[in-house]
Parts: structure tokens; sequence; C-alpha cells
């Protein structure tokens, strides 16, 4: 019996000009489509995806002459550092074609004498408005402006008046097919806004398309009359189909042909949705499914462009954070047809509360926990509660949403709804107080419960996010101590739990860094970061007025520890806190403590004291304080620490 061949899903960049190194912006559309080829590869697709570069045409031309180079070596400089920029985003494409291959620029031939047989390709005479920079003739309502110009509208640059014996493409001819495309198939044009703005230009009129130049030396000669090159945008286009094997390759043509999803910048979605699929109807070639049109990322609510100087460099991120945080962000931040602005402030916030404190701290506090309370295993757990089994299935029901979401490109609600499921995690592990359970033998099978619990918790959650984190997500089921990568797990098979009593897990080491903006940006921070619990207490009498009555449930929330204070240093600069090195009898952490004006560091070592361990880690002065003492507050406004009058041991509970 023949064996039954996978599913195929094939997915595309657009191919990048190689006039400049990519940006965050070039980064977006590739992030995006590394994140949907992982998951669809984990979904069970035998997956293509393909990026690559833009190479010919008038820009490259001039951008190669203002370097002194000529237009193949700076192409060559480019493409290196756009390949070394990718493999530092861990993106896992399947092809790079550049334009300049052989078998590329073979196939744009052989496609373009293909309509030139069938008349959709003819010869004629062109003038109009051209904007070098676009590579594209201005529509004809641009209106001339007072210095007797036409600017792009795109671009806003001036556009220079061609006029040429020129081929064209009968574009015209192929306006009806388009919008009965658009109607029987809206789902061509992502998301659906997108698809009205299309339909409504092709509705307004198609004339025919100059596809030659004879201006342009550096591009794809026409066959039998060289002195025309081929216009860029149909040799551009044409990579999706002969880097699918078209002209060279017929059985990798036929599996992978037609896309799946087209992903493209806004901008460029009239290429892709009326001129591409115009193209191929008249090759007689099917169609793409989804031509997706996402938004911007903007600096300063301007789009980040080259020629706008605005341009973020995503090296400088990469360097301090990794690939992961700013995979994480760009995909998180807004949904994929929307415009979404770009700060470090919201890079940082995002970094620290979703990536340090919420998956982080779960991951780090969990595996220490069964570290130091079952020596790194998995114990016999006791019977699964109601509560514990709502984390079971929870993320089942979360796993076939999470499956839909990506499934339709909704990358960044399937992050939220994971995220919320991480929140209802670390909070099943608040509830529960394993470490106070800890202290009492007799709630052993019940601690190895819960413990089991939460890393079973880790590891479905870590699986859904590792078509976004994949290299975080690696580390993560090292530390479970799973034989497998989450890659070769396919997501039909993949269930809650998959591992039991005997499991050995490793200690975690820091999965994401936490970094203070004025740490990161080499400035001063603002008021956000100065917000610090135990730098600024309160003084008695602001502490009297904001009194409030809890229950006590409420103050049973809070868990207060005897701590040791191992080592206790100035802050170069800061007159008010130390920073104060703590053992609580199972971990060491290090906090500040807004106590300098009462106590010198040696006085303060080896002393113990209350500390609350489970607030809110805060950010003070760049340095993670991941405890607060209990202190009085003097009438000038001192804190002095209640001291034991006794031995008691680190760790002990104050209630
Ligand atoms: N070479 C053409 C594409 C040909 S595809 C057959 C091209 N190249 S480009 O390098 O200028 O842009 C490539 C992609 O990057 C476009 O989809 C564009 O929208 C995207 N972006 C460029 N700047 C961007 C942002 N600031 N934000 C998001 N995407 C942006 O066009």
């Amino acid at each position: 019996m023949a064996k039954k061949s996978k599913p195929t899903f094939y997915i595309t960049t657009p191919i990048y000009y190689v006039n400049d190194v990519p940006h965050i912006g070039h980064a977006y559309t590739t992030i995006i489509a590394d994140t949907l080829a992982r998951f669809q590869k984990l979904a069970g697709k035998d997956v293509f995806f393909l990026t690559g570069t833009d190479e010919h045409g008038q820009k490259i031309e001039k951008a190669a002459a203002e370097k002194g180079l000529t237009p193949k070596a700076l192409a060559d400089s480019v493409v290196g550092r756009a390949q070394d920029l990718w493999k530092a985003l861990d993106i896992s494409y399947d092809f790079f074609i550049r334009t300049t291959m052989e078998f590329h620029e073979k196939g744009v031939q052989k496609l373009f004498q293909r309509l030139v047989d069938k008349g959709d390709i003819y010869k004629g005479e062109y003038k109009g408005w051209y904007c070098v920079s676009d590579e594209n003739f201005l529509p004809d309502d641009v209106p001339v402006e007072a210095d007797g110009c036409k600017a792009c509208p795109d671009c806003g640059k001036k556009a220079t008046v061609v006029s040429e014996e020129t081929y064209f493409f009968r574009l015209s001819a192929y306006q009806d097919r388009l919008l009965k495309l658009y109607e029987e198939h809206p789902e061509f044009v992502r998301p659906q806004s997108r698809l009205n703005e299309v339909s409504s230009f092709v509705r307004g009129g198609l004339k025919d398309l100059s596809v030659t130049r004879t201006t342009v030396k550096w591009g794809i000669p026409v066959p039998g009359d060289p002195k025309h090159t081929i216009y860029v945008w149909f040799d551009a286009l044409n990579n999706y189909v002969t880097a699918a094997g078209y002209g060279w390759n017929p059985d990798l043509f036929e599996k992978f042909w037609p896309a799946d999803v087209h992903l493209v910048g806004k901008d460029i979605l009239r290429f892709h949705a009326v001129y591409w699929p115009a193209f191929l109807m008249a090759s007689d070639l099917p169609l793409p499914r989804t031509v997706y049109g996402h938004g911007w990322w903007l600096k300063d609510d301007t789009k980040m462009s080259k020629s706008k100087g605005n341009v973020l460099d995503p090296h400088v991120l990469l360097k301090v954070f990794g690939p992961d945080p700013l995979r994480y962000f760009l995909l998180r931040e807004i949904p994929i047809g929307q415009d979404g602005n770009f700060s470090h402030e919201g890079f940082l916030h995002r970094v620290n509360s979703d990536l340090a404190n919420d998956l982080g701290n779960l991951v780090q506090r969990t595996l220490t926990m069964i570290g130091n309370y079952f020596g790194g295993e998995i114990s016999e757990p006791g019977e699964e509660t109601a509560e514990d089994a709502r984390v079971r299935t929870d993320f089942d029901e979360l796993k076939r949403r999470v499956f839909d979401l990506y499934d339709s490109c909704a990358i960044n609600k399937a992050l939220e709804e994971i995220w919320a499921y991480i929140g209802m995690v670390n909070k099943y592990l608040a509830d529960n107080a394993p470490w106070i359970m800890a202290r009492d033998p007799a709630l052993r099978a019940r601690l190895g419960r819960v413990l089991l619990q939460a890393a079973a918790a880790i590891r479905g959650a870590s699986y859904l996010v590792y078509p976004v984190m994949p290299r975080s997500v690696e580390k993560i089921w090292v530390f479970l101590g799973e034989a497998k990568k989450p890659a070769d797990v396919p997501y039909e098979t993949f269930e809650f739990g998959g591992f039991g009593p005997g499991r050995k897990v490793g200690m975690p080491q820091a999965l994401f860094p936490r970094v203070a903006l004025k740490d990161f940006l080499g400035e001063e921070a603002g008021p956000a970061a100065a917000a610090a619990p135990a730098a600024r207490p309160e003084t008695a009498e602001e502490g009297k007025n904001a009194m409030d009555i809890i229950t006590y449930e409420e103050f049973k929330k809070m868990d207060l520890r005897v701590a040791q204070i191992l080592e206790a240093e100035r802050i170069p600069g800061a007159t008010k806190i130390l920073k104060l090195k703590i053992d609580l009898g199972t971990e060491q952490r290090q906090m500040i403590a807004g106590v300098a004006e009462t106590y010198a560091p040696e006085d303060l070592v080896g002393k113990k004291l209350i500390v609350i361990v489970n607030l809110k880690p805060a950010l003070i002065r760049g340095i993670e304080s991941q405890a607060m003492l209990l202190a009085a507050i003097t009438a000038d406004n001192k804190a002095v620490i209640p001291f034991f009058d006794r031995d008691i041991p680190a760790g002990a509970i104050v209630k």
C-alpha cells in the first residue's frame, strides 16, 4: 500500500532588498513566518519555509554605486549579514533564495516568454512618473506639485518622468477574474479590511502594466531582446514559484505549490494581491491560498525605515537578551494586521513582567522546590483534588484553543491565552503555598502532587510557546529532564503530564535577564523603577492614614519568614539603601533594604530578621529585590529592624 503523504504547508516572507541590512521591521515578518512554520511542523505538516533577497533593480544599482561597489558585491555582503541576523533570531527557513541565482533567472525568463507567446505580454511605449526608490510607476491620479514634479504617494520621494519602449503585461484583461477571486475566496486577502481595500482598487479599473526597463541595466534580460531588463516586481514575485522548483524541480513544485501563506507588509500588499495573482493566472499556475498583509512597526509614531533614519538595529537587543524576548515582544504586542509603536520601555516592561516574572519565576520556583524538598526527583504524588485537576483540564482546553489561534495566524491571542494559564498556575502555587506544606511531614504526598502539577503545567505551557520562543523552551525541557525536544513531539500526541515519579529534574538557570531601563539605555530610569518597596518605608503617620482593615485570609497570603543576613553592601551613589544577601533556609535571595541611614553593612551580617518572601520582586536601581524586610519607622523616618532575642533558624515561619 502506498504510504500516505503528509499534508504540506508552504509559507513565504517577502524577499528583502539588499540595499541595506534588515532592521526590526524586516525581522518582524520573518519571525511571524518562522513561528507559523514551526507551529505547522508540530501540527504534522511537511513545511517549506522560504525567505531570501531581492537583488536586482535600480534601487540596488544606485546603492551599490554610492558605495563604489558592483551590485553583486553589495548583494553578497548584505546577504551574509542578513543570514547572520536570521541565525541569531533562530529563523528556521528551509530555503534562502537570491534572485541572482541562475535557476531563478532562467525561471523568470521562461515565465516571461510564456506570457509573450500567449500574447499577455506585448511591446509598446510607456511614458510616466517613476519612483526609483519603490521601483514603481506612480498612479495617474497623483497630482503634480508646485515645483512641477510628482511625489511618490508611498515614500514621499520625488518621482522622475520616464519614457521608454517597454513590454506591457495585459493586466486590464484580468480585472474581472481578480474580482471573482476576491468574491469567491475572501480568504485570499487577510485581514478582511485589506480585502476591501484591494478589491476597490481593482474595481477602480486596471491598466496594462509596464514589465520591462531599458534604463535599468542590473536586471534579468528579456529573452531575445537584451536591451530590456525585466521589471523588478515581475522578477521578485516569481521567486515564490522558482524557489519551489518551477522550471528545475517538477516534483518539488508539484508537492508545495501553491503557497499557503504569503506574509507581506501592508505597503506591498497590492503587488501581491493584484499583480501576482494576475501573473499566475496568465501563466496558468494555481493561485496561493492567502496573502496576509501585516502592519508596521513604528518608532515615535513613524514607520521604521532606513530612509527616515529611525530604524532599530536588532543586534543591540539580541546582544543583551538573545532572540526570544524580541520574538515574544514583537508577536505578543500587536495583532498581525495592526501597527505597533516600538519603545524600549514597552519592550522591557513585557520582558520583565511576562517573561522574567510570570514564566521565569514559575520555572525557577517550581524546580527549586522540587530540588530542595525532593532532591530533584518527582515524588509519588497524593490524590488529585478538584483544584489540581483544573490545572490539567484547563491545559487540555487551552491546547485546543491555541491550535486554532496559531492556525489562523492569531499569534498574539495564542500568547495572551497561554499567559492567562501561566497566571492561573502561579496563583495555584501561591494558594497552595508548598513552602509552608514543606514544614509538615504529614503533607508530603500533597506537596508532591502540587509540585508535580506545577511542573506538568510548565511543560505544557512551554510546549505551546515553543513556536514563538524555541530556544528558551528547549532549555526548560532540559531542566525538566525531558529526553525529547519539543519539536519532536507532534501537537496531536502531546498530553498534560508526561512524566511521573522517579523523573529527575535539574536546577534551573536564569531564563530571561531582568534589565532596568536605565541600565539598558545608560540613563536615569523613569519614576516606575524608583517605586521601590523596602527602599522607602512609609512614615508612621502615612501608615496610619493609609490603614485599611484586611481579613485574616488576606493576612495569611503573606509568607513571612525568618531570614539570616549573609552579606550586606552599599550601592555606589545610593545613601539610603543597602543590598543584602539573605538565607531563607531553603534558598538564598538578594534584596534591597532602605536601612542605610540606620545601619552600616557590617552591623547587619549574621543578624536574623523578618522578611516577606512572596511579594512580587521589584527592580531598584537595576537590582532585583526579591524580598522585603519588616522595620519600624522612627519619627525622623529611619528604619529600625526588630531582631530576635533568641536563636531561631532561618526559614522559620512568622505568623
Ligand atoms: N523586495 C520587496 C519585496 C518583494 S517580495 C516578492 C520589498 N523589500 S523590502 O526590503 O523593502 O521590504 C520587505 C518587507 O519588510 C515588506 O513586507 C515591508 O512591509 C516590511 N517592512 C519594512 N519596514 C517595516 C516596518 N517598519 N514594520 C514592519 N514591516 C516592515 O518590499
